[in-house]
């Protein structure tokens, strides 16, 4: 009953989400509500996802047509998302093609605003949002995000007929229904998975430091990579190249999971949490949290995004980086936004230590806004990001893997194979700066927490004070009673 525990916690964690309301235009979804969907009882372990038949949604009317015919009148399709970088924007643009060659009479607005992980872009949206000037549609994360946010808020509406009438919820891999939905009804439509828990290396930098061990079968514990990190060291070389700021809690997640293991992980978000933000496992995270940022270069803060630091692997200055798997894109794709770099050759890749057989997973998807401006351009969008044709062609440049289980795998790289296999295998867990577990607002909490700790010591006592702002902040999101 492995898979049930995902829709529990999914459940749970909507039920205690904080309703980020401030911004929320008047309009309400056009659905009538129905029949909530019945949670099974919650039980510890974590998810196994399943590729099988997903749940079926209850489906209701909406006001907007579910696809659009290519003869659609002329208009214009403006879409929200943080792709502009390095190895992001690729992707995109490739969707776009395809979208151009499909709808040539809708003009494609690319309303993008720079910075990994959504840091300006969620700004940006929240300001629009409150001035009722939404975008036709934005790129938001599966889980909380959404949920706790867009939905609890009526920013966006459901798409219970485009679900019916592109059988999207057939090849959707039923893990990420229960992400999208609430009350039964789905709200956005994903168009990837993504893996956070990813180690990329350099092997020659590995081998010029002499490190013997193999990332891909010998990092079992924090411990062994650090091993790997005093021989890295000696070498005068970086072994953890770390980012803008967020990439600390991109780090901090995956070093969380690698020590207290995929269980214990999802039993920090559950309501209330099994397991404790105040124990012993959370104290030997923290422990090993700060020892991997000792291994950083000096000047991640001065970074301005995830890339440099990847680059900083790319270029032999650093043996490792702990980044999803959009690094992919930026380490393989073609110059002038991908480094083209040679796979096993130039960069490597492992899961992030202590996290073999778990895939660390978010979603991107895109909404359709309560009081669409261009509905029919926005489901034209929809249709496109929906659709096997698109994904097969954003995915591959994306790093990601397709949101939909009936991806010709050909049409993907070794690594993006690699991790399909392991979406079907592994345990899988959410992320927590992604979007999956948790409310903006108690990311937001832990973030600030983070960022207090890196500017201190981080020696035990800082360790102390954070694990104490960590359960502050579970209480302060009303997980933690
Ligand atoms: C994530 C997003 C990815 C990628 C990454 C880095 O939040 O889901 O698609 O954009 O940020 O910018």
């Amino acid at each position: 009953m492995k898979r049930n525990v995902w829709y529990s916690l999914v459940v749970s964690i909507i039920v205690m989400a904080t309703v980020l309301s401030a911004c929320a235009p008047a309009a309400t979804p056009t659905a009538a509500p129905v029949q909530p969907t019945q949670a099974p009882p919650p039980t510890a372990a974590p998810v196994q996802p399943t590729m099988a038949a997903p749940t079926a949604v209850p489906m209701q009317p909406t006001a907007v047509p579910a696809t659009v015919a290519p003869t659609a009148a002329a208009s214009q399709v403006e879409i929200f998302s943080w792709w502009v970088g390095p190895g992001e924007a690729d992707g995109l643009a490739a969707m776009v093609k395809i979208f151009e060659a499909k709808y040539p009479n809708i003009k494609f607005v690319n309303a993008a605003v720079a910075g990994g992980a959504g840091t300006n872009a969620k700004a940006v949206l929240a300001t629009r949002l409150a001035a009722g000037d939404a975008p036709d549609s934005w790129q938001a994360h599966a889980g909380q995000e959404i949920i706790a946010t867009f939905v609890q808020a009526k920013q966006v509406a459901p798409l219970d007929d485009f679900f019916a009438q592109t059988g999207f919820a057939n090849v959707l891999p039923k893990t990420l229904l229960p992400l999208i939905s609430q009350d039964g009804h789905p709200y956005s439509v994903p168009v990837n998975i993504h893996r956070s828990n990813v180690l990329w290396y350099n092997p020659n930098v590995l081998k010029a430091a002499g490190v013997t061990a193999n990332p891909k079968t010998d990092f079992k514990t924090w411990d062994d990579f650090f091993a790997a990190c005093e021989k890295v060291k000696a070498a005068g070389k970086t072994c953890l190249a770390l980012g803008a700021p967020w990439t600390a809690i991109h780090l901090f997640e995956n070093v969380v999971i690698g020590t207290i293991g995929p269980d214990k992980w999802v039993g920090l978000w559950s309501t209330p949490p099994t397991t404790d933000w105040a124990s012993a496992d959370v104290t030997k995270a923290l422990a090993n949290y700060a020892k991997a940022l000792s291994y950083t270069n000096s000047d991640a803060s001065t970074m301005t995004d995830w890339q440099p630091a990847s680059k900083l692997v790319a270029d032999g200055d650093a043996a490792f980086n702990v980044m999803g798997d959009w690094a992919y894109g930026y380490f393989a794709n073609p110059a002038p936004n991908g480094l083209a770099l040679k796979p096993h050759t130039d960069f490597d890749w492992a899961v992030s230590p202590g996290t073999y057989g778990v895939f660390n997973f978010l979603s991107d998807s895109f909404v359709l806004p309560a009081n669409a401006k261009n509905p029919a351009a926005t489901m034209a969008w929809l249709t496109v990001a929906a659709s096997k044709e698109g994904q097969e062609a954003f995915n591959p440049l994306k790093g990601s893997i397709c949101a939909r289980t009936d991806c010709d795998p050909t049409k993907f790289s070794e690594y993006s194979q690699d991790a399909a296999k392991d979406w079907s295998s592994n345990t899988v867990v959410g992320s927590l700066f992604h979007g999956v577990m948790a409310a903006p607002a108690w990311v937001t909490s832990i973030g600030t927490a983070i960022g207090l700790f890196q500017a201190s010591k981080m020696d035990a006592a800082a360790q102390a004070d954070l694990q104490k702002a960590l359960v502050a902040a579970c209480s302060s999101d009303g997980t933690c009673k």
